[in-house]
């Protein structure tokens, strides 16, 4: 079967042709990075405008790409949140068109199901259960994948995601939009222990977990030094950093492995590539005789075959939509 997704709830214009929930046949992608680092961040009002001009062109290429017909596609899927609604509105509407037009159903995907699913894409003997850990720029959360359409949330961030946080320190140290794999790259080799930064403990659930107050240490790191004319260790910041952060990831998830006693771990998400968060799972895994499921660096971030993945599953369990479909800037991952 073969599925059209769309993506477009943020910075990037996507549109993949995906058979059977596994096999990419074309993952195209117009990215708008250029235009939003002038401004530091995500312009919504341009995001969507951008993806209007783009996706048109895209799904002829994606087509071009996969060697397809357009009666060869047999479902359309579309991310319909979480995300920029206007920039989700977009890729939803273009969705329902192409839906209409070719005859076939319309599948609604939640973009951190997608995210998830990028994982079968890199794996495919990866069957669920397993446990996820989602990190993204706008999303930090530990999820039991009990099916391929049954998530529950069993903890994350209670304020910042983990991506924001890359970002936004990235930012104050002059990296680029968007700064979390810059920063990785800065902290490659660094020293660590020279900047000791805070790891928090929430109450209550203890896979839940806070990033605000690590960013403002950071923050106030870099600013202290700007204020006294002292020189800042960059590499050496950027190293401490990345620990502190997955020193807030890691012992919570392995908390969730035994918790669970879920044998496979997948990590999903832009932050899922960085560096450091991925070496450390690495040796926890190990360590817990737990398999590592790490998806390359380029199905982390977003694409449109994730969300061809995940689309394929949800059609195999009925979860189509009308005409009427709307976009949503917050939606839970589990209804
Ligand atoms: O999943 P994603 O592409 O978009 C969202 O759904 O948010 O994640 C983007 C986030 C950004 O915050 C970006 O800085 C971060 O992923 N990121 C990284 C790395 N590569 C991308 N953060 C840390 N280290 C990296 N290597
Ligand atoms: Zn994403």
């Amino acid at each position: 079967m073969n599925v059209l997704a769309i993506e477009s709830s943020c910075d990037e214009t996507a549109v993949a042709l995906v058979r059977d929930g596994r096999q990419v046949l074309c993952d195209c992608i117009a990215s708008q990075v250029d235009v939003h680092r002038v401004y530091g961040g995500v312009v919504p009002e341009i995001a969507s405008r951008k993806h209007m001009e783009a996706i048109s062109g895209l799904a002829e290429e994606a087509l071009r790409q996969a060697g397809l017909g357009r009666g060869e596609i047999d479902a359309v899927a579309v991310t319909c949140g979480p995300g920029l609604i206007g920039a989700l509105l977009v890729g939803v509407n273009f969705a329902k068109a192409a839906a209409l037009a070719l005859g076939v159903p319309l599948v609604p995907v939640h973009h951190l199901r997608g995210h998830i699913a990028a994982n079968y894409l890199a794996y495919p003997q990866l069957e669920p259960p397993f446990l996820c850990l989602v990190v993204s720029g706008g999303h930090t959360m530990i999820v039991d994948v009990a099916g391929y359409t049954e998530m529950e949330i069993l903890g994350g961030t209670r304020d910042d995601a983990a991506g924001e946080c890359f970002d936004k320190v990235a930012r104050v140290l002059g990296m680029p939009y968007p700064g979390g794999a810059a920063l990785d790259r800065t902290a490659a080799g660094a020293p660590e222990g020279k900047y000791p930064l805070p790891v928090a403990h929430v109450h209550g659930n203890p896979l839940d977990m806070s990033f605000s107050g690590l960013k403002t240490a950071a923050l106030n790191c870099i600013h202290n030094a700007r204020q006294r004319d002292e020189a800042l260790d960059v590499p050496a910041l950027c190293a401490d950093f990345s620990r502190a952060v997955s020193d807030t990831l890691v012992p919570r998830t392995a908390a969730a492995l035994e918790q669970t006693g879920r044998k496979k771990l997948a990590i999903a998400g832009g932050v899922a590539a960085n560096s450091r968060i991925r070496r450390d799972f690495t040796e926890v895994c190990a360590r817990l005789g737990v398999e590592l499921y790490a998806p390359p660096l380029k199905l982390c971030g977003d694409n449109g075959a994730m969300i061809g993945a995940q689309g394929y599953y949800e059609l195999l369990a009925g979860h189509t939509a009308g005409p009427d479909l709307n976009a949503y800037a917050t939606l839970p991952l589990s209804p």
